[in-house]
């Protein structure tokens, strides 16, 4: 499961300045990042045009959830960007599946993530959209979907990652966000895991926020993430 640049830093600001002032400090040890919808809708493609310009991969987290075609539209200018990576939601179906991977084709570099159930989701929420089912056998089945319909990869948490990684493809990616190094404040200890448990799950790249961000130390915090992948990879 080595891989490189396997670490994504998310960008949840909203300001480019701020945005830049991170890159800025993580350096060359960091290369591929997240931006999504908050900082798109703040500051608009020009902060993807220069991450890639600088050399980064971008991560571009659309979450994309419409018809084929305008699905369609959205991923090929997300190619045309030069995004690494852009996400759809699976429960639009295989038809807005199949037409995201179709309009990737002409940009090799692109991987199209399928979103499963949104990671704020639990069984109850899932009885109240009318889906009688619980959320590991939602994420399975639209996982499914998204391999049938020649997606990459899927992004999944890290327990869902366990899950999926036995049944998934190899070489599909998983890309897990909500993983937190063990020294990070928070509240309920039972429910979170860290960078090193989420590769050996079966991660293959780690979507990693306030934990960098919002340390008083980014370079530190990224580092420390970055000792535990590779210990997990070893
Ligand atoms: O929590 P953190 O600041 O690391 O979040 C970084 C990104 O990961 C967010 O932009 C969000 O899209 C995603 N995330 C998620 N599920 C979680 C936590 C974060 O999808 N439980």
């Amino acid at each position: 499961m080595q891989r490189k640049n396997n670490i994504i830093v998310a960008l949840d600001f909203d300001s480019a300045a701020e945005a830049f002032d991170l890159v800025d400090q993580l350096g060359s040890a960091a290369q591929f990042y997240k931006v999504g919808l908050q900082l798109l809708t703040a500051e608009g493609p020009a902060v993807v045009r220069k991450l890639v310009s600088a050399g980064k991969g971008v991560f571009l987290d659309l979450k994309l959830h419409e018809i084929p075609n305008s699905v369609a539209g959205a991923v090929a200018a997300a190619g045309a960007l030069g995004a690494s990576m852009v996400t759809v939601h699976a429960s639009g179906g295989s038809a807005v599946l199949r037409a995201a991977t179709e309009a990737a084709r002409p940009y090799p570099g692109l991987s199209v993530l399928a979103l499963t159930v949104i990671t704020s989701m639990q069984d109850e929420d899932l009885t109240e959209i009318g889906l009688t089912v619980s959320v590991p056998e939602q994420v399975t089945r639209l996982a499914k979907l998204a391999v049938a319909a020649g997606c990459h990869g899927v992004v999944a948490s890290a327990q869902e990652a366990r899950l999926l990684r036995a049944l998934l493809p190899h070489h599909m990616l998983i890309v897990t966000p909500g993983t937190q190094l063990e020294t990070d404040a928070k509240n309920d200890q039972a429910r979170v895991t860290t960078p090193l448990q989420a590769i050996r799950w079966g991660a293959s790249h780690l979507v990693v926020g306030r934990a960098v961000a919002r340390s008083p130390n980014p370079s530190g915090a990224y580092a420390a993430i970055k000792a535990q992948v590779d210990e997990a990879v070893l």
